[in-house]
């Protein structure tokens, strides 16, 4: 084993709530209903199919235009409230373990269905620790698909059988699956059953690793 690759929201930094907050906004424009319920099942899902998801409740029809624009205002008002991040939303825990793994020997990689996650990782001071960047910006198909974890073993230059993934979503798991890679589920994926490994904390990745550079 020689890298890892995170997926961002919801395991390294929590923006699920600025999701929630710029969806709501545009739900309540539009008077679609939406609860946090509805918002965690855009975990993972790209930014045009979470749309889809939260127009399940719109009776009207959206030309592609208008779907476009609402993308954009949404986008405008996620980042917005992303502005506020700091390098205090990382935890110490995430931080000394992402360490830990680099003085272990291991290449790390981010595999995000976020167009945003090269700014989330500026905002909250952790670009530098990264080798490699695979985000909404250089996929075409998102999670459950493989693509997003299969572009960032390319860009470590890493066979996928020797990369491993954690993710908190049931989406990314089986993306990682189907990539051929190791699933560490964590979060809500920690209840996943097609996970290689389950964790409750982060710090657990340090005792996995080391199981994992024997095999
Ligand atoms: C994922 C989030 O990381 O990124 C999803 O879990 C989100 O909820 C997706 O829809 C796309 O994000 P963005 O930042 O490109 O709109
Ligand atoms: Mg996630």
């Amino acid at each position: 084993m020689h890298a890892f690759i995170f997926d961002l929201d919801g395991v390294i930094v929590f923006t699920d709530n600025f999701h929630y907050q710029a969806w709501k906004k545009m739900a309540d424009n539009l008077g679609i209903y939406f609860d946090e319920k509805i918002n965690n099942r855009l975990r993972g899902v790209s930014r045009a199919d979470s749309l889809d998801i939260i127009l399940e409740r719109y009776d009207g029809v959206l030309s592609i235009a208008e779907k476009a624009g609402l993308m954009e205002q949404k986008n405008n008002d996620y980042r917005c409230l992303l502005e506020t991040m700091t390098p205090k939303d990382v935890s110490h825990e995430v931080r000394d373990t992402l360490l830990k793994l680099r003085q272990m020997g291991f290449r790390l990689a981010i595999g995000s269905s976020s167009r945003n996650a090269g700014f989330i990782l500026e905002k909250v001071g952790l670009t530098g620790l990264f080798d490699a960047l695979s985000d909404g910006n250089n996929i075409t198909r998102s999670k459950p698909d493989p693509e997003v974890f299969l572009k960032a073993a390319e860009f470590l230059n890493i066979r996928p059988a020797s990369c491993a993934v954690v993710e908190d979503a049931y989406a990314g798991i089986e993306a990682a699956k189907s990539a051929g890679m190791t699933a560490i589920g964590i979060g809500d994926a920690a209840k996943c059953d097609e996970a290689d490994y389950r964790i409750a904390s982060f710090c657990e990745l340090i005792k996995i690793a080391g199981q994992l550079r024997v095999c």
